[in-house]
Order: structure tokens, then C-alpha cells, then sequence
């Protein structure tokens, strides 16, 4: 079975997922970045059983080219992985993945999602800090403080450990399909 792992990645978080994604293959696959401006043939998706499509979470979705992307793919076991800001709330997570989901024409068969935090840059802490001193008593802000801490350590090995195991899954479940 062909496979491939594709994806976008911002400041490299899901490049991290991708490499791990792909170690977790029995079958060979070199993670390849999605350049925006991509035409089909150039990501040669045809050719691939089972594709693995990553991307950062932007603004409750994926970016731009990674919906090109999945709108185009057809005749494909798909599976998707992500990493995202914000998300120790497993129901986050599954919001994104049903929305981005849809994305799928229906021709292709859905494989799962696999998703973990992301570090976010500093200038996004920066930012917070400047609201909270203007309003101290802002629990909203106190909170994104918070979950700022939290990702700024993901993925961490254990995430890196279950996207392996995921994409091991995945790639056994394709084969029984
Ligand atoms: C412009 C922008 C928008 C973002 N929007 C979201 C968002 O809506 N939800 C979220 O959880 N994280 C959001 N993030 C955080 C990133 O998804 C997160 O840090 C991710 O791990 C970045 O992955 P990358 O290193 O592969 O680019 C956003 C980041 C940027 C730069």
C-alpha cells in the first residue's frame, strides 16, 4: 500500500507530528510539505493508498492550502493529524476534526484524527501579558496565560510516541479495508 504524509506546518510543530507519523509506518514515506500554490500533480496524490494530511490549527480550521488540499483528494483512505494552541479539552480537538473533516469529498474513506498541543510564539504571551496589565482581574486572559504555558512544551515526546502508535493503526486498519 502506497502512503503518503503531507502537511503544512508553520513554525514546525507538525513537521515534528509528520516525522513521527511516518516512523510509525511499516511501509517507507518521506513527510512532504504542502507549498501553497500546489496543484495535484505535483503532490502526485494519486498515486497513494492512504494518505496522512497535517496541518496547524488557524483559527478553528486548517489553513488555506490544506483545504485545497482535502477538497481535491478522491478514491483515498485519508487520515488527518494536527497540532493546535489550545486543546486540553478533548472536545476542541473533535470540533476542529469534524470541521475539517467535512472538508473530505465523500468518495474517500475517513481513517481517524490524531491531535496534540502546539507551542505557540512568544509574541502571543507578550500580548496577553499587555491585556493583563491593563485588566488584572481578567480570568479569560489569566487562562490563556495559562494554556500558553501548557503547550509551549508540545508536542512533547509522549505526543510524538501516540502519533506513532496512530499512525501504526491507521496503516493496519488500511490494510484490513
Ligand atoms: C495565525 C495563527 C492562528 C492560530 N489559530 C489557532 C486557533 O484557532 N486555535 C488553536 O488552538 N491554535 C491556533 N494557533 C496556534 C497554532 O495552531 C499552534 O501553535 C500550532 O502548533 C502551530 O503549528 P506549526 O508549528 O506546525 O505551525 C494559531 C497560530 C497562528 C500563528
Amino acid at each position: 500500500m502506497k502512503v503518503k504524509v503531507i502537511y503544512c506546518s508553520h513554525t514546525g510543530n507538525t513537521a515534528q507530528l509528520a516525522q513521527a507519523i511516518a516512523d510509525g509506518l511499516p511501509a517507507a514515506a518521506v513527510p512532504r510539505e504542502l507549498a501553497a500554490g500546489f496543484t495535484d500533480e505535483e503532490n502526485e496524490i494519486d498515486e497513494d493508498e492512504l494518505i496522512f494530511a497535517g496541518f496547524w490549527v488557524d483559527k478553528g480550521g486548517c489553513p488555506e492550502e490544506m483545504t485545497e488540499l482535502l477538497r481535491g483528494i478522491h478514491h483515498r483512505k485519508v487520515a488527518l493529524f494536527a497540532t493546535a494552541g489550545f486543546g486540553q479539552d478533548a472536545a476542541y480537538f473533535a470540533r476542529i476534526e469534524q470541521k475539517v473533516r467535512a472538508l473530505l469529498p465523500v468518495d474517500n474513506r475517513y481513517m481517524g484524527a490524531f491531535f496534540c498541543q502546539g507551542k505557540m510564539q512568544i509574541s502571543v504571551r507578550q500580548r496577553y501579558e499587555e491585556i493583563q496589565k491593563r485588566n488584572p482581574e481578567d480570568l479569560k486572559i489569566k487562562q490563556s496565560i495559562e494554556n500558553f504555558d501548557l503547550a509551549s512544551t508540545h508536542p512533547d515526546d509522549q505526543d510524538l510516541d501516540h502519533a506513532k502508535k496512530f499512525a501504526a493503526e491507521v496503516y493496519l486498519a488500511a490494510l484490513n479495508k
